[in-house]
């Protein structure tokens, strides 16, 4: 049964690729830059995942990756995550990336969207994968400098991001703090997605859609508490691109069995099953199928569907969606 579901054609929506940065990478890289992560080794990196929260999460994601420095780091990153993710089938991915967490210690921004895009490239070559970039910003940081970002990767003219996505600790910092940011990215012709509902109540989910003008979103939980939400979530055909993994490790769901996704489902949302940051969270998209069918009993015609609603809601061409349904 896992085989199969590893199987299906999907598309991945909603990974960080710095959440696919596994201990023993995080070494090397860090070793060929001189630079000294705060654990002694992959194994003690790995004992520090034992998150109660996003926060806790956080604070070792975004020390590990800060190994990551050159247009190489960032290259081989996403390579070792394409081809993990070709086993599992994923055809089509979208990858988000945080930018103000690199360009804040002097990585310049050509060189992250530079080795990013050489990944996707070369997983085009190899496995015939599609794929994109999304870059989110860091939503407990200034919208003028998430601004300033967005000005510049507009200025990069990067024919592979199609995106914004909006990130980082949820709690305190509402989306409407990121109107201006978003409304200039739609002038720039970029799709816009945002996390919300992950551990903030259902009200971010609703802000996120009409302040940011959101076209999926990520988590979205807390959806399942406004029957109004969710009604308005299937009339309007906005995804939710979820991550049991990473909801149970983060204490978001911390039985599977309480997940909302396939209520959701039987309520007419779109839903998509993702890996988060699987190098943190103990699985790879088809792990989160599997689990999902484990707990809740998904069947191998649901399974199909969640496949297909994944290409379906994703940014791909029209003929590449054509191509793999
Ligand atoms: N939530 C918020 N920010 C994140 C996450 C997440 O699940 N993963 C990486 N950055
Ligand atoms: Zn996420």
């Amino acid at each position: 049964m896992a085989r199969s579901l590893a199987a299906l054609p999907k598309a991945e929506l909603h990974i960080h690729v710095e959440g696919t940065l596994e201990p023993d990478l995080a070494f090397e890289i860090a070793q060929r830059n001189g630079i000294s992560l705060p654990y002694d080794s992959p194994d003690a990196l790995r004992a520090a995942y034992d998150f109660v929260d996003l926060q806790s999460f956080l604070d070792v994601y975004f020390i590990a990756g800060g190994a990551l420095l050159t247009l190489a780091d960032f290259s081989d990153l996403a390579l070792a995550y394409l081809e993990r993710a070709h086993q599992d089938a994923v055809a089509h991915v979208e990858l988000f990336f945080d930018p103000q967490a690199h360009v804040s210690r002097g990585v310049p921004l050509s060189d992250i969207v530079g080795g990013l895009s050489e990944a996707l490239a070369e997983a085009h070559t190899r496995w015939g994968m599609s794929g994109s970039l999304i870059a989110c910003f860091l939503r407990d940081r200034p919208a003028a400098e998430a601004m300033a970002v967005l000005d510049d990767l507009i200025a990069l003219n990067s024919p592979d991001l199609v995106g914004v996505g909006l990130d980082s600790t949820e709690v305190g910092y509402p989306p409407a703090l990121f109107r201006d940011v978003f409304a200039r990215a739609a002038d720039a012709g970029l799709h816009r997605v945002s996390h919300a509902g992950e551990e903030a109540p259902h009200t971010y989910i609703t802000e996120a859609l009409e302040a940011l003008g959101v076209e999926r979103v990520d988590h979205g939980v807390r959806a399942i508490d406004s029957p109004e939400l969710v009604q308005r979530l299937a009339r309007e055909g906005i995804a939710l691109t979820m991550c049991p993994l990473s909801n149970k490790r983060l204490q978001v769901t911390p039985d599977l069995k309480d997940h909302p996704l396939l209520v959701l489902v039987e309520q007419g949302v779109k839903v998509t099953i993702n890996s988060d940051d699987p190098s943190y969270f103990g699985g790879y998209i088809a792990d989160n199928y599997e689990v999902v069918r484990e707990v809740l009993g998904l069947t191998d015609e649901q399974a199909a569907d969640f496949a297909r609603t994944s290409i379906e809601v994703s940014f791909a061409s029209p003929s590449r969606k054509a191509e793999l349904h």
